[in-house]
């Protein structure tokens, strides 16, 4: 039975090796010790000795060859040996298959992007990340993070004008707004070149250039230099993200005091004045950042309710918080047209069946995102999208084999955690294992003050659902910490399954509620009842106390409130 020479594991680091020199050829006979074959690594060279005797009936692994580490090189027999029931000559393919690597293309360098091309390469995969602007994608550079560094200063203004209630007494003398700035952008500088770092640390080859699709496996690539260059891939899988969407309101695109989120994380000063456009996200964020920094802010949201999607009990304490604060916001409200008015913009709001006009120093438009797939010629290879939002599977597969897409170019759930965790499915299915994008612990967060979460059903949802179930409400007001923290404003509500006590959805408006929502996510994705979250001691004082407070009201249960 002839014997299998196989790439050795050097270190605990390696992974693959380089065939750099056959000391043996085919026909040769060989004796125990016998050095066989010369690898190289990207650290040391080294030489693989004979473990067997007798011949070396077939080299699998050509000179130049890269091997996955326990990849067949080569087999020792006797000579004229059938290896795995055929003659020695003819049987190279399974081990040079399995030696070769499936090369995997990646569109795109965001969250979705850059996860699917680690993950890819853990697997083996050979990849190609290509970006046609920075790494780090929407989330790094303009989305996520940039938001987060202007909230952070916010809140600190916020809580420096409240530490005279602490006993601690300082004066603010100002925001110096160009040192915000430079903190935003020493935050987003600093991931940025850590996602960069990333690419090499996992052996990922990054082109800076525009991708579209040749034809089903070939990307015609435009690079940054202005060359051209057709790759083709086993497998390509589209992180191309989304852009802001703009709405067809008259006035809007000609006027350059509207700005969407990009511009208005890049003021070059503090606006006195904020008219924002769609009480969603964005608006909603960005909205409480500004006011805490004195901006005069005017929310106008053509639903009944901001923030639709978000549980509509808190969503209203939400709001009241918010015009406590001095915010002013208009529901049901459509904005007509916009208009210049001097140096500032005049924006017609037909509210409670009247046209009432806001003048405003800036103008912030903010109805959503829309995928940003135009230039990857997605119709001529008939890859299924409904206008330009890629469709796929559970498998993160779309209609076309071996081509997969994640994340905002799906045109649904636009969040960077959603894209990662889509991400990662498509390379492990790219890379032949069997993995399903189920959304269900998938959280929704919003960096409000205080900030606000939720995983699972609302209780909106679960009515519509005709699903019966009972809730459980703790005020955050007979938390101690949160007392402590914010003076106690805020609630955390469960949903419960009425039949199996099963925990179907949690919303937490209350500090540091979007840390507190992974143990929620949690529960869901365990399938854990009331009695579980019960069950489990959280630490005393902290918010987290809340959270069992309010599953044990759920049941009739809780300790620091009257039951009902
Ligand atoms: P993107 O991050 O958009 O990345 C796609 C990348 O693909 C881009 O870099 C783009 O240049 C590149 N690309 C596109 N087409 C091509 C092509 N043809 N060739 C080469 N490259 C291409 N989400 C959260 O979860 N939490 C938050 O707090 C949060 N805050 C946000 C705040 C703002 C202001 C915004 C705008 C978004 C926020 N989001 C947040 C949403 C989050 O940023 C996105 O959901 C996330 O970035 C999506 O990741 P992605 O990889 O799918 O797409
Ligand atoms: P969004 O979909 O959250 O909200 C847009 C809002 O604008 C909706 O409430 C909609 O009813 C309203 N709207 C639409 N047209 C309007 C009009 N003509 N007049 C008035 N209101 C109008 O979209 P948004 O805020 O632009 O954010 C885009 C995406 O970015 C979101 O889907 C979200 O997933 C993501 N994001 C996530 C954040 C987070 O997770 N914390 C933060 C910011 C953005």
């Amino acid at each position: 039975m002839a014997v299998e020479v196989k790439m050795p594991q050097l270190g605990l680091t390696m992974e693959e090796g380089t065939v750099s020199k056959w000391v043996k050829g085919e026909g040769d006979t060989v004796k125990v010790g016998d050095i066989l074959v010369e690898i190289t690594t990207d650290k040391l060279t080294s030489e693989v000795a004979s473990e067997a005797e007798g011949t070396l009936i077939k080299i699998v692994a050509k000179e130049g060859e890269d091997v996955p580490v326990k990849g067949i090189l080569a087999y020792i027999g006797q000579a004229g040996e059938a290896i795995g029931g055929a003659t020695a000559a003819p049987v190279a393919a399974p081990a040079a298959k399995k030696a070769g690597k499936t090369t995997v293309a990646v569109i795109g360098g965001g969250p979705g992007g850059y996860v699917t091309a680690i993950r890819a390469a853990q697997l083996g995969g050979e990849v190609t990340l290509i970006e046609k602007n920075k790494l780090g994608g929407t989330c790094l550079n303009v989305g996520c993070i940039p938001t987060k560094v202007l909230l952070h200063s916010a809140e600190a203004l916020a809580e420096v004008k409240e530490m005279a209630q602490l006993g601690i007494n300082v004066e603010v003398k100002g925001i110096d707004w160009s040192k915000v700035q430079a903190k935003k952008s020493a935050v987003t500088n600093q991931l940025v070149s850590g996602v960069s770092g990333l690419m090499k640390a996992n052996k990922i080859k990054v082109i800076e250039g525009v991708a579209s699709f040749a034809s089903k496996d070939t990307l015609a690539v435009t690079k940054k230099d202005g060359s051209k260059e057709n790759l083709t891939f086993d497998k390509i899988i589209i992180a191309a993200g989304s852009v802001p969407a703009v709405p067809p309101i008259p006035g809007v695109k000609e006027n350059a005091n509207c700005v969407d989120s990009t511009g208005a994380l890049s003021f070059e000063t503090i606006p006195k004045s904020l008219l924002v456009i769609g009480g969603g996200v964005i608006g909603i964020e960005l909205a409480t950042a500004y006011s805490r920094f004195g901006t005069e802010v005017t929310v106008v949201e053509a639903m009944t309710k901001l923030l639709p999607m978000m549980d509509g009990e808190l969503t209203a304490q939400l709001r009241k918080m918010m015009e406590a604060r001095g915010i002013k916001i208009m529901t049901d409200a459509k904005v007509q047209s916009v208009e210049a008015a001097g140096a500032a913009t005049k924006v017609n709001v037909e509210v409670g069946g009247k046209v009432e006009a806001f003048l405003a120093e800036k103008v912030l438009v903010a109805v959503g995102r829309r995928t940003d797939t135009e230039a990857l010629n997605l119709d001529a290879v008939g890859i299924a999208n409904d206008r330009g939002r890629i469709s796929v599977n559970d498998k993160m597969e779309t209609n076309v084999a071996n081509v997969y897409a994640i994340g905002d170019c799906l045109g649904k759930v636009m969040l960077a955690h959603v894209a990662s965790a889509q991400g990662e499915v498509a390379a492990e299915n790219a890379l032949g294992e069997a993995a399903v994008y189920n959304g269900a612990t998938n959280p929704s967060c919003v960096y409000t003050d205080p900030e606000f979460a939720g995983v699972g059903l609302t209780e909106e949802k679960a009515k519509e659902m005709g699903i019966s179930f009972k809730v459980g409400k703790f005020p955050l007001m007979a938390n101690g910490k949160a007392l402590i923290m914010n003076g106690g404003v805020g609630m955390i509500k469960f949903i419960i399954g009425e039949e199996y006590k099963e925990v179907l959805g949690v919303h937490i408006l209350g500090p540091r509620a979007t840390d507190l929502i992974g143990e929620c996510a949690l529960a869901i994705g365990l399938e854990a009842t009331v009695e579980d979250i019960i069950a489990t001691i959280h630490a005393h004082p902290t918010v987290t106390e809340a959270v069992r407070e309010a599953a044990l009201a759920a049941e009739k249960r809780a300790i620091h409130i009257p039951n009902k």
